[in-house]
């Protein structure tokens, strides 16, 4: 029996990890759910049935084959190393860890060969991703020089909280004219935010450097030269992406389109004339992500392609990422090694 625990249940993204838990086959579990003080106490609804969630504490989470962390930056730096030592693997959601040496960052349909050896892995950012799912495949055909994104954020990538905000001041907006804010800085209802997460230095939100950076570290390739705007749109899930490439050798939307069509974790979702692409409505819920309105594009000459990707950022952004790398570790005997 698998004894898995889960850090942060009653979050947009623990909920997902219960969910995906039941979907994915990992037989029987024994399962603990873990969150705040705030939450002890109170039922959850597992697909193991109803659960009493526990008030997490460093000296209860031990023993455990996965654990999976759903909290935040703060909650992992303090824990996740020590969670590392006293259980078999900790699977962490946040980015705290993602750019450490010692921590592989995995999408299992790319590397997941470098979990060998460690307890603790990091689970790439949302965005990058459903990126990387649908760009790897070109990358490993084509090669890859140049990476313009454009994001299209959904609210739930910042949370529970903000999923709510979106709904209530929706609401208030549609009866008074006025919304209100808390969870971002301007009002989310019928508006655009070009501004996810802090400004750096250099301009570029954290948001989107996290793309350049855990891009090139999942491919293992520093010369991918990668620039993205990130912006948050009033949907309640599933982020999409424009993405503009230039590749080192000649590529053509047919070649790719073929390619993605045999691509793990990738639906093709490209008929514009039937008015057929990717959409947060159609990849809510679903696994994979969707790519399409693939084309040529003609100011990188031959090399120059365009395509739009959409994916539920619960799921292969976080959630189902996560249990997918704990199911084939599971599945490979790592936690014999
Ligand atoms: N949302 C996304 O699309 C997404 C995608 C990829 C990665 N992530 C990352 O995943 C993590 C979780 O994100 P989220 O969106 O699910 O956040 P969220 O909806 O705000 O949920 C946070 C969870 O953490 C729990 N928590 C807070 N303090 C705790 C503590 N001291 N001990 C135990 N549990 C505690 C909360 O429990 P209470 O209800 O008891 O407060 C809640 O279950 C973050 O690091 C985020 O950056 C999110």
């Amino acid at each position: 029996m698998k004894k898995i625990a889960v850090c942060g249940v009653t979050g947009a993204v623990g909920k997902e990890v219960l969910r995906c838990l039941g979907h994915l086959p990992f037989g029987e579990l024994s399962l603990t759910c873990y969150a705040s003080e705030r939450s002890a106490g109170k039922e959850v609804q597992t697909p193991f049935g109803t659960q009493t969630i526990e008030r997490f504490s460093m000296e209860e989470c031990r023993g455990f084959d996965v654990v999976f962390l759903c909290v935040s930056g703060s909650f992992s730096s303090k824990y996740g190393k020590q969670l590392s030592i006293q259980n078999e693997v900790v699977i962490d959601n946040s980015s705290y860890f993602r750019l450490d040496d010692d921590v592989p960052l995995i999408i299992p349909e790319i590397n997941l060969s470098r979990c060998k050896g460690h307890r603790l892995i990091s689970n790439p950012n949302c965005t990058t991703a459903i990126l990387a799912v649908a760009l790897y495949p070109i990358y490993r055909q084509f090669s890859l020089k140049r990476v313009i994104v454009s994001t299209y954020q959904a609210t739930s990538g910042s949370g529970q909280a903000a999923m709510d905000e979106l709904a209530s001041q929706t609401a208030n907006y549609l009866k008074s004219g006025k919304a209100g804010h808390r969870q971002f800085a301007h009002p989310i209802p019928f508006n655009l935010l070009p501004a996810i997460d802090r400004f750096e230095a250099n301009g570029y939100t954290r948001e989107e450097m996290k793309v350049v950076h855990e891009t090139r570290k999942i491919f293992d390739d520093d010369s991918i030269l990668l620039s993205t705007t990130a912006v948050r749109v009033p949907t309640f899930r599933a982020h999409a992406e424009s993405v503009t490439i230039q590749t080192q050798h000649p590529v053509t939307p047919d070649a790719v389109r073929e390619i993605l069509q045999n691509a793990p974790g990738v639906v093709v979702k490209d008929d514009p004339q039937e008015q057929v692409y990717p959409m947060p409505l159609t990849s809510t819920g679903q696994y994979d992500v969707e790519v399409g309105r693939i084309r040529a594009n003609p100011i990188f000459g031959e090399c120059g392609l365009d395509f739009f990707v959409c994916g539920d950022q619960l799921l292969k952004g976080a959630a189902l990422n996560a249990t997918q790398i704990a199911l084939q570790l599971f599945d490979a005997n790592h936690f014999k090694q």
